[in-house]
């Protein structure tokens, strides 16, 4: 697939994505409204049946209360008027009980008198509300309220008084504050004409948390299909990423192998050419010179192709180590030799400290050589200067630590965990200077495992690498 629609595709799923999360939450929030406004409407019903309850109940006591007076005022009025002013004031008396008969009395009879008493003793009559309702009583009105309504979260309530501006009665008294500035406020004994309303004020502490515990299976099941979305989505980018990377790699790989065969092919031809050239002058050197090339170049093949036969086997599992007693240090110095001339001539020089105290260890001969082998090549291979390489032994344990280390052009830490995955090779653009078909490392880490080992790398960009091996002098092998 074409990058360009990877990334629209992509950019259009977010898009997508995004949207639907907004819209989601767009959506959560209305019903969360919604809700509240329902909670709100609840409350102010449930509250309203309170404050009636409570008019109620307080109408009841003042009317026996009344009757009292009444009848004490009674007894002093018919002593001490005319029966004109009786009528009057016993009239005024079934509005206002506790009329002092005597004041009414010693300044004259007059209907402005009379107004004016009703306001002043109305105004007596309204005893404080904490002597008229308590605690007690609202909170268990309340509490029958709001089960009957299904509003079952914790409540604060407290009356209010305006002309002494302040909370008279309190549930708990822990949330002053947020009483006095609560949304939920209602006139307390609507009936009373003559008095400034005291005020019946509610808090809901927890508010929020019990209108979101009405939404969660609505939270729950959005919050699944968008993490279902995203997860499926995640996991199919990175997939259509890899099989991207999967195949620039194979192609990588095919082209480094068509390109490092045509090399001996074609000089395999052109010896072939100059042989069957009837007009070149054949010489026994010419012959032999000749013969060696091809030999040559075709010995490159052939070790060619046995590495990526090599290779498929790996892939399916079937290497078959033959364990036998060998010598570390002699396997590296047979390494060394093998590799030191082209050393010599990039000017570069081996260092080596071996200071392993036992060296001889079971593996497989073929296959630990090989592996030597690969790690001098990629240290020689990947150092464009003159290469310094050492390498060095130690016993640790029950086995042996090597470690060959350059200076060379370093790996980067995003790429050390990768080049040990099969055809992995680090992207250098476009410059393909370096033959390779990232077969190598591969290998090494599959016979070291294979033989209980464990290969470290240790490496910074432009400094150079360092490669540990550690192998145990006895592999008791896996039966695969
Ligand atoms: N000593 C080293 N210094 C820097 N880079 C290295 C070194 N050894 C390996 N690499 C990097 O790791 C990659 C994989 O190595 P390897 O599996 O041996 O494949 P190849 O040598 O065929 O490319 C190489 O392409 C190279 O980029
Ligand atoms: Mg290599």
């Amino acid at each position: 697939m074409n990058k360009k629609i990877i990334y629209l595709i992509i950019s259009l799923m977010s898009f997508a994505l995004i949207s639907l999360m907004v819209i989601q939450v767009y959506w959560i929030k209305n019903t969360l409204m919604v809700k509240q406004a329902i909670f709100i409407r609840d409350v102010d019903a449930a509250v309203t049946n309170t404050v009636y309850a409570l008019e109620r109940i307080d109408r009841a006591l003042t009317y026996t209360k009344q009757k009292e007076l009444l009848s004490q005022n009674k007894l002093l009025l018919n002593n001490s008027a005319d029966t004109l002013k009786q009528s009057l004031i016993s009239n005024l008396l079934n509005f206002s009980p506790n009329i002092n008969i005597n004041d009414i009395n010693n300044s004259g009879f007059s209907s402005q008198r009379i107004i004016e008493n009703l306001f002043s003793q109305s105004k007596k009559l309204n005893v404080f509300v904490e002597n008229r309702i308590s605690t007690q009583l609202i909170d268990s009105l309340l509490q029958r309220e709001f089960r009957a309504a299904n509003i079952n979260t914790k409540y604060e309530f407290g009356v209010y008084n305006p002309s002494r501006n302040k909370l008279v009665l309190q549930k708990s008294g822990k949330y002053p504050k947020a009483l006095l500035s609560s949304r939920f406020r209602y006139f307390l004994f609507p009936g009373d004409i003559f008095s400034q309303h005291d005020s019946l004020m509610l808090y809901f502490p927890y508010e929020q948390q019990f209108l979101i515990t009405r939404l969660w299976v609505l939270l729950f099941i959005s919050f699944f299909l968008i993490s279902a979305i995203i997860f499926s989505f995640t996991y199919v980018v990175s997939t259509v990423f890899r099989q991207k990377k999967v195949s620039e790699m194979r192609n990588d790989f095919i082209n480094n192998m068509t390109h490092e065969f045509k090399t001996p092919i074609s000089t395999i031809s052109l010896a072939c050419e100059a042989l069957s050239d009837k007009d070149i002058v054949k010489t026994n050197g010419f012959y032999e010179s000749y013969i060696k090339v091809i030999s040559e170049e075709n010995g490159r093949l052939s070790g060619m192709a046995e590495k990526i036969l090599q290779s498929a086997r790996f892939q399916k599992g079937e290497i078959i180590l033959k364990m036998e007693n060998i010598n570390i240090h002699e396997a590296l110095n047979d390494a060394i030799s093998k590799i030191n001339l082209q050393i010599e001539k990039k000017g570069g020089v081996i260092h080596t400290d071996l200071n392993a105290t036992h060296t001889i260890i079971q593996a497989d001969r073929v296959h630990i050589t090989n592996i030597i082998f690969n790690l001098l090549d990629n240290a020689n291979k990947y150092t464009p200067w003159a290469p310094i390489i050492h390498i060095s032994t130690k016993t640790i344990g029950q086995g042996i630590l090597f470690t060959i280390k350059d200076n060379g052009v370093g790996i980067s830490k995003s790429n050390q965990k990768r080049v040990f995955e099969k055809l992995y090779r680090v992207p250098t653009g476009n410059i393909h200077n370096v033959k390779g078909f990232g077969l190598g490392l591969s290998y090494v880490k599959t016979i070291v495992e294979k033989h209980n080992g464990k290969i470290t790398l240790e490496s910074e960009l432009k400094k150079g690498s360092s490669f540990s091996v550690y192998l145990p002098f006895n592999t008791i092998l896996k039966q695969a």
